[in-house]
């Protein structure tokens, strides 16, 4: 079977840049600004984005590249590639394969009340409700979480989720060229388009209430960039910056490797990857920065618009944007805009995170594309089915933590020490320079080897141990080292309570018990196949 190809550079860079640019851009970054610091969340967002970032970026396009030449899509394949001594590693890119699949699952449905909103903006569905309870209240409606006027079942977030489900396949199903190259192409310069609308729309509002001309566009700039230089003392704040980077970039997913797997030797890698990420960059920082939050400041205020970032993205796009352009002229048309661009935006992210489960399928078990899309469709479709009737319960958070911040860090950091260390910074530094448009700074070889990883382990470092560390320092301050058993015996009460979540509230548990117990399986689900491809692989070598 010939190995897919892109149709040219600009199609897989559209493609790359169509994964990155997505929900994250228009929802998380404004949320994630406004929460962390404002202004000065640019200092270690940017920090972020050329330490851990560009490197993921460069180096998930040279391993990709490289894997695709050994006839592999995705991360098990590539990391054999990568150290092939090494009879283990292959099962670590497992990770690569589980983080993109679990994201998927509640990204897609969260895409398809996009598609249900854009029609009821064209439709004038929500038009009657003109308060944020309202509007909350239309949104808990649609989510089968309260029965109202608006909606009485889950009916019509079930058709929206089958469209959207049902469009996905089709365009999986079409492949690389036909199907992701084509439509990304068409999509991304319609979504620039519709935000570019929005923005100047936003930009032109002035103060609307002529009565409060404080509460006006420009100082809702000021509020997202006046700078808190106080909250870069806080580790949580350089977390979420670097959560921020990882997500709207698609690095650490896995997805980038396997879109890079279609590329030919000969194509460049260097200056593609830093392209893909200033696109990105740009629609983030200028577009995804200009809309939302100066909107709802020059409507509501400076305590509202808080309120609001602390209520988090979903909020703020079907609740907060909804009220927003309903008070504009055109609104149900400005609406529109607003959802069919986030629409866009996810359908050329959520292909991206379908696709290495695909291709693990098709090139490690030589599957047919419909075959590997099918078994594909099946297996996510009734992992679906937890998010639309459990979305009360906390399973599309407990999906983002696993899938789309811990999975996505765990797998940067081993791809990042695979290609630094294992392949080795001088193969990796040719690597990435063959065929390449544009020499990438010295400086890098030091970042990639040494700077990235120890970021990445600082980060995973900060995540698991700060609670524990902190709590035995604090322990043996109240109790005192002279008697370091009561410490310990303490210390141990506390680790139990962090483990099993007795802090949390009692009647949510179960549901989270069962979901990691479901992510568990699925992950050792994933391991099974990995090592059924390989027997397959030696039994296909030893026939021939
Ligand atoms: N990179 C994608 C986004 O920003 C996942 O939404």
């Amino acid at each position: 079977m010939a190995r897919e190809r892109w149709g040219s550079k600009l199609g897989i860079i559209m493609a790359v840049a169509g994964s990155a640019i997505g929900l994250g851009n228009f929802l998380r970054f404004p949320v994630q600004a406004a929460q962390n610091g404002g202004g000065a969340f640019m200092i270690p967002y940017f920090t972020a984005f050329f330490l851990l970032g560009l490197p993921l970026m460069w180096i998930e396009w040279a391993v990709g590249r490289l894997g695709g030449s050994m006839g592999h899509s995705t991360a098990p394949g590539m990391f054999h590639t990568l150290w092939p001594k090494n009879r283990l590693v292959k099962y670590l890119g497992a990770v690569g394969l589980f983080g993109p699949v679990i994201v998927f699952v509640y990204y897609i449905y969260v895409e398809s009340w996009l598609l249900g909103y854009s029609v009821f903006a064209l439709l004038g569905k929500y038009n009657s409700c003109t308060t944020h309870e309202a509007m909350s209240g239309f949104l808990r409606g649609y989510q089968g979480l309260a029965k109202n006027e608006h909606f009485s079942s889950l009916g019509p977030a079930v058709g929206f989720f089958l469209i959207t489900f049902g469009l996905n396949m089709l365009v999986l199903y079409l492949g690389i060229r036909r199907g992701i190259e084509r439509v990304c192409k068409y999509l991304l310069p319609v979504l620039g388009l519709f935000a570019v609308i929005l923005m100047v729309k936003v930009l032109s509002l002035g103060a609307p209430d002529p009565s409060r001309p404080e509460h006006s566009v420009l100082n809702g700039f000021g509020f997202l960039w006046n700078p808190n230089w106080a909250s870069l003392k806080e580790a949580k704040v350089w977390l979420a910056a670097a959560g921020q980077i990882f997500f709207t970039l698609s690095v650490g997913f896995g997805v980038i490797l396997t879109y890079a797997s279609y590329l030919t030797k000969k194509d460049d890698v260097a200056l593609s990857g830093l392209t893909s990420a200033a696109a990105n960059e740009t629609a983030e920082v200028i577009l995804g920065a200009s809309i939302v939050i100066p909107a709802a400041f020059a409507f509501f205020g400076p305590l509202a618009t808080a309120q609001i970032a602390q209520e988090g993205a979903f909020n703020l796009a079907f609740v907060t944007m909804p009220l927003v352009l309903q008070k504009v002229a055109f609104g149900d048309l400005f609406g529109f805009l607003w959802f069919a661009l986030l629409f866009f935006a996810g359908v050329t992210s959520s292909i991206s995170l379908a696709q290495p489960a695909i291709a693990f399928l098709q090139d490690e078990f030589r599957w047919p594309r419909l075959r590997a899309v099918s078994v594909f469709g099946i297996v996510t479709f009734v992992m679906c089915q937890a998010c639309i009737f459990l979305i009360g319960k906390g399973v599309i958070d407990e999906l983002d933590f696993w899938g789309g911040t811990f999975a996505i860090v765990v797998f940067a950091t081993v791809e990042t020490i695979l290609f630094g260390w294992a392949f080795g910074i001088d193969k990796a530094w040719a690597e990435m320079h063959h065929g390449a448009a544009i020499n990438v700074p010295r400086f890098y070889r030091w970042v990639i080897k040494y700077v990235t990883p120890t970021f990445l382990l600082t980060i995973l470092f900060f995540w698991f141990l700060q609670k524990p560390v902190v709590r035995l320092i604090d322990r043996a301050g109240e109790v005192g080292l002279a008697r370091p058993l009561e410490v310990l015996r303490l210390w141990g009460t506390d680790l139990a309570v962090l483990l099993w979540m007795k802090d949390r509230p009692v009647e949510g548990l179960p549901y989270v018990w069962g979901i990691r117990g479901g992510l568990l399986a699925f992950f050792v689900g994933l391991i099974v196949l990995i090592w059924l491809a390989w027997r397959r692989k030696r039994q296909v070598e030893v026939v021939a």
